[in-house]
């Protein structure tokens, strides 16, 4: 698979909800670009409006203000051509569908002919080769994940979006899937949106880490990571790891205490853009 997956042009994007008799705003001002096959973590206070930003992008809800394109496509379109892959905190597996099957509805609900090849390849690629017949409940909780990752990209999408796909994981499961996930985005080279509270998962598998205002949101932080690849867990381990760790952290801290104007790259723009070391 060497496709590149589609980029992700996000404008001025506002989102207003109605909450009783008022109203809540989401999302205002709201911007990112993530180039094709480029991996983006989103990152923000609770309830900044990251869910409601992956929403948008994935076509399952509207902006009322701003655009979104992707190389030329809505997000509807996208949506309606199956170019998008989703997956979000809980897996919301098929309790009666096996592994495989589970997988396989992806394509059933898009009425597509069964390709078992796929199937089968992404089953392995998910690491779940002798639990194709097991059913949800006789998984653990980190390969129920595993296979809402499979069947998010078993459409072969341009674009994967993940809402805290791991979010309910212990440290060390996380840490596979991180890796699993990372391997999987090199060998698909499928652009990734990655919504996640954990600082050192957004450092370890972005490219690009975006951080956000508390509501409304927008980005008010742009931390270019650039370790190289592929990451080892060795990297973990490092001063240049920690020390973007705490960059990170130190963004949010300040988009918390909602300081607008950030140690900008001396642009007019208000987002600060940081650069890792590289080396
Ligand atoms: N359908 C909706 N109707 C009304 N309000 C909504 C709706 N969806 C989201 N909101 C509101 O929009 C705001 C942002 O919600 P969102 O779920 O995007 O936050 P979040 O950043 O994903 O938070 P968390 O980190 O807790 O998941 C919240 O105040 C929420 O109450
Ligand atoms: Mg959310």
């Amino acid at each position: 698979m060497d496709r590149r997956g589609a980029p992700v042009d996000v404008v001025g994007v506002g989102r207003t909800f109605a909450l009783g008799d008022g109203e809540v705003v989401a999302l205002r001002g709201f911007d990112m670009h993530v180039p094709a096959g480029g991996f983006t973590a989103l990152i923000g206070p609770s309830g900044c409006g990251k869910s409601t930003a992956l929403r948008l992008v994935a076509g399952l809800d509207t902006p009322d203000e701003g655009t979104i394109d992707s190389g030329g496509s809505s997000p509807d379109e996208m949506r309606r051509h199956q170019r998008i892959g989703v997956a979000f905190q809980d897996p919301s597996l098929l309790p009666w569908r096996t592994v495989s099957t589970n997988i396989r509805l992806a394509l059933e609900l898009v009425g597509r002919r069964h390709d078992t090849e796929a199937v089968d390849e992404l089953v392995e690629l998910v690491g779940l080769q002798d639990f194709e017949k097991a059913r949800p409940s006789q998984l653990s909780g980190g390969m129920r994940q595993r296979v809402a990752i499979a069947r998010s990209l078993v459409t072969d999408p341009d674009l994967l979006l993940l809402d805290e796909p791991f979010g309910a994981l212990d440290a060390l499961t996380r840490q596979q899937l991180n890796d699993e996930l990372q391997r999987i985005w090199t060998a698909r080279g499928t652009t990734t949106i990655l919504v996640t509270h954990s600082i050192p998962e957004a450092v370890y598998v972005a490219d690009e880490v975006l951080v956000m205002s508390p509501r409304p949101g927008r980005v008010v932080a742009r931390h270019t990571i650039g370790f190289e690849r592929p990451r080892t867990r060795e990297l973990l381990l490092t001063d240049r790891f920690h020390a973007e760790v705490e960059a990170v952290s130190a963004s949010l801290h300040r988009s918390e205490g909602q300081v607008v104007q950030l140690d900008t790259d001396g642009s007019d723009g208000q987002v600060a853009q940081l650069d890792a070391d590289p080396g």
